[in-house]
């Protein structure tokens, strides 16, 4: 049997056969039949607490997406994966983010090579470079310490970055300026150097291959800038460092390898928050809070590699996921974290989740007959409330959610008429699960003395489905387990139906025809247009608007 046909699988037509039963069974009533289901359908590691008993799933549902991931040997392809494996087919790559945060004495070996004491090197040598810059002892070309860090790269190398120091602001720095540059529309860079002085910045530049058409434009932009306002060549020396992969094309750019922090062609880009791609996120908050970090994501890794699927978190995650996807058909995931420093971590599981698992081809080239990664999206909460909740609410769409929460504010302020602001935003995450799952009947409605005409609008179907995950406090270690759970969910996913959950070849095509595009658009002359018409008449309308 080709792999290929995962929809022929009698553990897959199982779920289809229980999935038409189960379909027709409301949340309300899989309640009411187990009084316990909200403490029975919770599974708990790593500090997170992880409700899922408002998912549309039963214990049948759970047995039967167990047996799935048995079928398609997910255990064994979990220990492919921490064995260093070349499972990383089309690219010919082993995956390992899981050795960026083995402790020292960890042994992983790739090609018989151990790689922990090589990453335990690289943080060594980037805590003493965050240590000198947080101190002062690094100091720029005119001899001031850095008073400002600007991270450039894009994608894996931005996304991470900038959710992190966002997430953990609260132990970052205060008397320093942390930006990120990323996309090649010159108002990024222009905004984020406006107002600093040159003489106290120090550029960051994060690209694994150190070719990235965006990474390298903004790169050449900074030194220019940097050039231009402290009048000497030599002063890129001091005020630039590289995080890259590629250490000839690094040297090319300019940039001494001495001040190049290295990672391995075995790091995805979505997956390198925790590799030299976080100096940023170092420099900000400092190495211990950093070494923190990668304890919270060894320990979730420590937990998906060992424990039993019942339990197990991100396979609980990856499985339920896939049953909305394929069983349900929701297209989406909306990931609302109840959480204001986590404000970027939609937009990085966007990456995270669609890069990975947005594929049409299995591991052996065959066009799959079933819906592969869903399309995540999100907003923090309060927010998104007053929004696009009414659509999940009330729209004809299945959406589900994940809602995430901690017990504890890292800034308490109290709240009128008693209590903190924080006991208000979380009880909207409890109250929102709530009315998904449960809604209100026209019968409910019309007991309120609704009048008749709006009972049908003010009604709420109910049944729809979401996780709720909640954690103490968010700390950096917490970050990390939380990262890695979703990174690990994604695996989880990306082995049941087949498909290269590491390589990119989708974001290939648009960046080689973009190539052609900038020579047809800097041309002098009229080029000679060999699109089609729409993209010939594009460029037609650019160039007359550009130079009107
Ligand atoms: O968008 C494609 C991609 O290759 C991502 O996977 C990667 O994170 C990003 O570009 C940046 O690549 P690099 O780190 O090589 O500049």
């Amino acid at each position: 049997m080709s792999r290929a046909d995962l929809t022929l699988l009698p553990e897959w037509q199982a779920l289809q056969q229980h999935c038409n039963q189960l379909e027709t069974r409301h949340l309300r009533e899989l309640f009411a039949a187990d009084a316990r289901r909200g403490e029975h359908l919770v599974a708990e590691a790593v500090g997170l607490y992880f409700d899922y008993s408002k998912q549309r799933v039963d214990d049948e549902t759970l047995r039967l997406l167990r047996a799935l991931a048995e079928a398609r040997d997910l255990k064994g392809r979990i220990a492919a994966m921490f064995r260093g494996d070349r499972i990383n087919a089309t690219e010919n790559r082993a995956v390992l983010h899981v050795a960026l945060r083995a402790p020292r004495g960890e042994k992983i070996l790739v090609d018989g090579h151990d790689v922990v004491p090589d990453v335990h090197e690289v943080l060594d040598r980037m805590a003493a470079f965050a240590d000198a810059v947080r101190s002062g002892a690094w100091q720029g070309h005119s001899g001031k310490p850095m008073r400002n860090v600007v991270s450039i790269g894009i994608g894996g190398s931005d996304l991470g970055p900038v959710m992190a120091y966002e997430a953990l602001r609260d132990y970052s720095r205060r008397d320093m300026q942390f930006r990120f540059v990323s996309n090649v529309d010159g108002t990024d860079f222009a905004e984020a150097v406006r107002d600093l002085d040159a003489a106290e910045t120090l550029f960051i530049i994060c690209s694994k291959t150190f070719t990235t058409l965006e990474t390298l434009t903004n790169a050449h932009a900074a030194r220019a800038w940097c050039v231009a306002a402290l009048g000497d060549e030599k002063a890129v020396a001091r005020h630039f460092v590289a995080v890259s992969t590629a250490a000839a094309e690094v040297e090319k750019f300019g940039i001494d390898t001495k001040q190049m922090f290295g990672f391995w062609d075995w790091v995805g880009g979505r997956y390198s928050m925790d590799s030299a791609i976080g100096l940023s996120t170092m420099i900000a908050i400092g190495p211990d809070h950093f070494r923190d970090m990668l304890a919270g994501f060894h320990a979730m890794d420590e937990h998906f590699r060992s424990a039993p699927f019942e339990t197990n978190l991100p396979v609980l995650m990856g499985l339920i996921g896939l049953w909305n996807a394929n069983f349900l058909d929701a297209a989406t995931v909306a990931v609302l974290p109840y959480e204001q420093y986590l404000k970027r971590f939609p937009a990085y599981l966007q990456q995270l989740t669609m890069e990975s698992n947005g594929k049409h081809v299995t591991l052996d080239g065959a066009h799959v007959d079933y819906a592969t990664g869903p399309i995540y999206w999100g907003e923090p909460g309060t927010n998104g409330q007053h929004s696009f909740y009414q659509l999940i609410h009330q729209g004809t769409r299945l959406v589900p959610c994940d809602f995430i929460g901690f017990g504890q504010t890292l800034n308490p302020v109290p709240a009128q008429g008693g209590g903190d602001q924080h006991d208000l935003l979380i009880a909207n995450l409890i109250a929102q699960g709530e009315a998904l799952a449960f809604g209100k009947t026209a019968e409910e409605v019309r007991t309120e003395g609704t009048p008749e005409a709006l009972v049908p609008p003010r009604s709420f179907e109910g049944n729809r489905p979401s996780t709720t995950i909640l954690a103490e406090r968010l700390t950096p270690f917490a970050l990390g387990s939380l990262v890695a759970l979703y990174e690990h969910s994604v695996f989880v996913q990306g082995a049941i139906w087949d498909i290269d959950s590491f390589d990119q070849w989708g974001v290939e095509l648009g960046k080689q025809l973009a190539k052609t595009t900038i020579a047809e658009l800097v041309a002098p002359a009229e080029p000679k247009l060999a699109h089609d018409s729409s993209t010939n008449a594009l460029i037609r309308r650019y160039r007359a608007l550009r130079d009107n």
